[in-house]
């Protein structure tokens, strides 16, 4: 009798799950017909076919399940439309994904593998739709999240898969209803001390704004970005891959990144009692600073001041152009009132305070040199311009060299890094090697820094735990 009952209560759940949450999976006899949605276990995200308003067009994408108004995340198919009918999505025998036309079975669009022999396309919990051996693992043929759309979700890399020659990059849908590749995109450049880039593609390419590379804690040119409570970043930079991505510890916060149709890099969350988006919880370029190379090589954008270009350790450098420089124009930069004097060896540098390092794509990066053993390497080589450390956590390590000019520099009031500028004796103010008062300065100053951040710390505890209460405690 009881095990009776056990049964009917197993089989009742059985039912509710599936019907609730569908399929997650198809397979070659059971493909997904333009009606059908695959969602994943977690019942997070659904997978189907859509049609924009006011279009002939139909798309494979993905959704928030459980988000009344219908958010796409990703679209398999953004150029290559099924027009004028519906789709279905099939796997074949051999791994290959295909999305065909229902009307006439022509196939618009493939993707995957040709080489498993018992394949199934599976909707993982993440929102990846992955290809793999049925029964196999972690090791995937195909994934979608290889390939994003204009959307970063948790748990998706943005960047350079180095080993498979993938660049996993965000481009904006040309029109809201229209995926197809618009005019923005945001891109890695993995080389040198690697950061992201945000380009523009209408016409000839420019770059609109770079990120600023990873400095151990966060992307450099955000000072913000790190203290969203219950996010984690990462950046992972090694022989396999450069990307940057994150995730959200607690499930009920849904949150992405998109590359959005008018250019912006844009943060948002949704926002539960009210259903809908927020629209500013970070988003780059945000500010006049933001545009890339505002002031030119040598100069440094001051959000603070007006006009917002200066010269980098003037009088060390002044403008280029004098007369473009004070008609506010501060593209042509500035130049050295003193010519370097590599080989007689006398060169020095200067230090400038809180600033978004320069673009870095030619740098030098040797995590294990220290940062008197930095400026060593710098001074020995007559290209080199500046150098830093390449991650700020504790102390500081580690160390990056430029051996072009210092382009799109930012000066911040506080937050920011240390970057330390050759110039030539003459132009030499604060030596950092012979300096004694700077240092006690530093050490009084980091001092504060680690006192202010363990009374913060105190306060953000206080404010979670009014928040979150018992719950919220285990977030942090
Ligand atoms: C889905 O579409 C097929 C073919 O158009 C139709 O036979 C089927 O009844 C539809 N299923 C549902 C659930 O609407
Ligand atoms: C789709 O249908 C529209 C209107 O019926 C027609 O103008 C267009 O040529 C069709 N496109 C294709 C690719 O068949
Ligand atoms: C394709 O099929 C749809 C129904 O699935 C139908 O409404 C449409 O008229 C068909 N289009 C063509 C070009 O046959
Ligand atoms: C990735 O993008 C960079 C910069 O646009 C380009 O040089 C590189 O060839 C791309 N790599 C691949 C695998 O597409
Ligand atoms: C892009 O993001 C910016 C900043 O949040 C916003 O002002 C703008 O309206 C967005 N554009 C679109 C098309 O959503
Ligand atoms: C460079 O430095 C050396 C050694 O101090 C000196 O002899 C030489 O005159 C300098 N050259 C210039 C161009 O300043
Ligand atoms: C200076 O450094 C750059 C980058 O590491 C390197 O390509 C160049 O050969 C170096 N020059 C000298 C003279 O060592
Ligand atoms: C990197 O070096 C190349 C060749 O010298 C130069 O054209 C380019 O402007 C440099 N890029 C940066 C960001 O300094
Ligand atoms: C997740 O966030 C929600 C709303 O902010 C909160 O109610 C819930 O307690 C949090 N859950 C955990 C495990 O922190």
């Amino acid at each position: 009798m009881k095990r009776l009952q056990i049964r009917a209560i197993l089989l009742i759940t059985l039912l509710i799950t599936t019907t609730t949450f569908g399929k997650d999976t198809i397979t070659p006899t059971q493909p997904l017909a333009n009606n059908e949605t695959l969602v994943s276990s977690n019942g997070q995200y659904t997978l189907g076919f859509f049609t924009p308003a006011g279009s002939n067009n139909c798309y494979l994408g993905l959704w928030y399940s459980k988000i009344a108004t219908q958010t796409i995340l990703w679209v398999a198919n953004r150029d290559k439309p099924v027009t004028n009918s519906t789709g279905i999505l099939s796997i074949t025998s051999k791994g290959s994904l295909t999305i065909t036309d229902s009307n006439s079975t022509a196939v618009v669009w493939s993707a995957g593998s040709t080489g498993l022999t018992n394949p199934v396309a599976q909707l993982l919990d993440t929102g990846n739709l992955v290809v793999r051996e049925d029964g196999g693992s972690g090791n995937y043929a195909w994934q979608g999240f290889h390939h994003p759309t204009d959307t970063l979700l948790p748990g998706m890399k943005l960047g350079v898969f180095r080993t498979i020659g993938i660049n996993a990059s965000l481009t904006s849908w040309k029109s809201d209803n229209d995926p197809s590749p618009g005019s923005y995109t945001a891109l890695m450049d993995p080389r040198g001390y690697p950061e992201l880039f945000l380009y523009s593609t209408a016409g000839p390419a420019y770059k609109v704004w770079r990120s600023g590379a990873w400095n151990g804690v966060q992307i450099s040119g955000s000072p913000d970005s790190s203290s969203f409570q219950g996010f984690v970043f990462s950046f992972v930079n090694n022989d396999q891959e450069v990307t940057y991505s994150y995730d959200i510890a607690n499930n009920s916060i849904v949150s992405r990144l998109v590359m959005n149709r008018t250019g912006v890099l844009r943060r948002t969350a949704w926002l539960w009692e009210t259903n809908q988006w927020t629209n500013d919880f970070w988003f780059a370029p945000k500010d006049e600073c933001d545009n890339y190379g505002r002031c030119g090589p040598y100069g440094a954008c001051d959000p603070n001041s007006y006009p917002v270009c200066k010269c980098l350790l003037e009088p060390a450098f002044t403008p280029e152009n004098p007369k473009n420089w004070q008609l506010r124009e501060g593209k042509d930069g500035c130049i050295r009132k003193t010519p370097l004097n590599c080989t007689g060896g006398t060169d020095g540098f200067n230090k400038v305070s809180n600033v978004k390092l320069p673009e870095s794509a030619n740098c030098t990066v040797d995590n294990s040199l220290s940062l008197d053993h930095c400026r060593a390497a710098c001074l020995s080589n007559c290209s080199c311009t500046a150098y830093a450390n390449a991650d700020v956590r504790g102390s500081g390590s580690g160390c990056v060299i430029w051996i072009s000019a210092l382009v799109d520099i930012w000066l911040y009031v506080d937050g920011g890094q240390d970057l330390y500028v050759r110039v030539a004796a003459a132009d030499v103010v604060i030596d950092v090697a012979v300096t004694t008062p700077e240092q006690s300065h530093k050490s009084k100053s980091s001092k504060l820094a680690v006192v202010l951040s363990l009374i913060l710390g105190f306060f953000c505890l206080l404010l979670s735990v009014a928040f979150y209460g018992e719950e919220g405690k285990g977030e942090e």
